[in-house]
């Protein structure tokens, strides 16, 4: 198992430094320039294992990917020229591989099967599966010991659909793409209704692709193809930097007294950016300087300054927006003074990990007092000023979740001992490069593999 090894009591972090591409932008520019008629460029994918999934999984389905100098073409076959998979495909840890994979496969006159790694096959598929069975597709997956659910191995046969209204449940990206993506190959009409705005990063490509995507006041989204001819045009994107990888870098600068940190060119697309605004909540002393536009996403170079942190409430809207972020604020809410609650925040146990457990128990484990809710946490801060003695040092697992690992190496940062973070290998889906980047800011942290 791999580890990480913090010394704690950091000095100030400094640099100017850029992050690998946006995860969920670098998914939809690779299923949607598959899905387009023509040759589509995409500059700026990740590294990391979660997009590769996609690519490998397009790959498998019949589309020709070049991968050559971090510039990919992408030769769209068209919404309805997939062709049958030789075998599994396979979404490693990516749940937004699997889920977005179910609403292209809907409508695909072929049997295919979905496999993850034990973690994804542990999420809950009935979410996709369920409005996708009422378009007309056939899924079936496993139970595990939940009857209620289905998980993966999802066993896919698409055929003929119809256009339905959705309202989901869950305010996700994931579930309300799944169902757009069935619903281009549809008959009739498709609309989902979400209980808040998600991240819209599939509506503005789409729209952009001359897809037929109305949007109301209330975020509802509707999808008329009557008159449309079903082509979605090719794709020339550079994927913005990734708001949720940068996240970790100017949260660690956050802690750090006298740290000065910029991250270039990251998107800053207002349905991501919650943890600007958590953070600004915090106290944090930072600035965002607009730089243009890329994929149709705001760019912005943020830099923040090393800050004494005060507690805060994180819940609702901002908590949907700042969904991914949540980890690594509560580690940050250790180092501040007073209270912070996260509320409305039930998704995040059903991610990678159950992210509520796994962010109270790192927390515990660095000393800090929190307190589990169904829904979120509340956490006493232990700031390192006056009579109190700070954070200290500990042993986190991060049950092979890769923002638990990351939140888990921010929190330790400047802890009064040193820290292990233990199981970290998934890091590479979403932030390959996130310790040399932190080295590089003059974090002391190193990495080791044992047996
Ligand atoms: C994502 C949506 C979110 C997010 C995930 C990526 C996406 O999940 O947590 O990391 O790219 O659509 P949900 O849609 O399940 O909330």
């Amino acid at each position: 198992m791999s580890s990480f090894h913090v010394r704690g009591a950091a000095r100030p972090l400094i640099g100017e430094l850029t992050v690998p591409g946006d995860k969920s932008i670098g998914h939809r520019a690779v299923i949607f320039a598959s899905l387009a008629t023509g040759r589509s460029r995409v500059r700026g994918l990740s590294a990391g294992e979660d997009n590769r999934r996609t690519v490998a999984a397009f790959r498998a389905l019949g589309v020709t990917i070049s991968d050559e100098d971090r510039e990919l073409l992408i030769d769209g076959k068209g919404i309805d020229n997939l062709s049958a998979p030789a075998g599994d495909l396979d979404c490693g840890n990516s749940g937004t591989t699997m889920r977005l994979l179910a609403g292209v496969l809907a409508s695909r006159p072929f049997t295919s099967r979905l496999i993850g790694d034990r973690y994804l096959e542990a999420r809950p598929m009935k979410r996709v599966a369920e409005p996708l069975t009422r378009m007309g597709a056939r899924i079936t997956g496993r139970t595990n010991d939940n009857p209620l659910d289905m998980f993966a191995p999802l066993e896919i046969t698409g055929g003929a659909l119809r256009g339905i209204e959705h309202r989901s449940p869950h305010a996700s990206a994931q579930v309300k793409s799944a169902v757009l993506l069935a619903g281009l190959a549809a008959e009739g009409i498709t609309r989902v209704v979400e209980p808040a705005r998600s991240r819209d990063h599939t509506e503005r490509m789409l729209r952009a692709q001359g897809a037929p995507l109305v949007i109301d006041a209330q975020g509802a989204i509707t999808l008329d193809p009557s008159g449309w001819d079903r082509v979605l045009a090719p794709l020339d994107v550079v994927v913005p930097g990734d708001l949720s990888s940068a996240a970790f870098l100017l949260g660690a600068a956050a802690i750090v007294p006298g740290s000065v940190v910029t991250v270039r060119g990251v998107g800053v697309n207002p349905t991501r950016t919650g943890l600007i605004d958590a953070l600004t909540a915090m106290g944090v002393a930072l600035s965002v300087e607009p730089v243009g536009e890329a994929a149709g996403e705001p760019l912005a170079d943020i830099t923040v300054w090393g800050s004494p942190l005060q507690g805060a409430v994180i819940g609702g809207e901002l908590a949907v927006r700042a969904i991914d972020e949540l980890p690594l604020l509560a580690a940050l809410a250790a180092h501040a003074r007073g209270q912070t609650r996260i509320t409305g925040a039930r998704e995040l146990r059903v991610k990678e990990s159950d992210r509520i457990a796994g962010t109270v128990a790192l927390l515990r484990a660095l000393g800090v007092a929190v307190e589990e809710l169904d829904d979120g946490m509340v956490i006493e801060g232990a700031p390192l000023e006056g009579k109190s003695a700070g954070v200290k040092g500990g042993v986190i697992d991060s049950h092979g979740d890769h923002r638990i690992a990351m939140a888990g190496v921010v929190a330790a940062l400047f802890a009064t001992g040193p820290s292990r973070i233990d199981d970290i290998a998934n890091v590479a889906t979403s932030f390959p490069g996130f310790l040399t980047t932190l080295q590089h800011m003059g974090a002391e942290v190193v990495s080791t593999r044992d047996g």
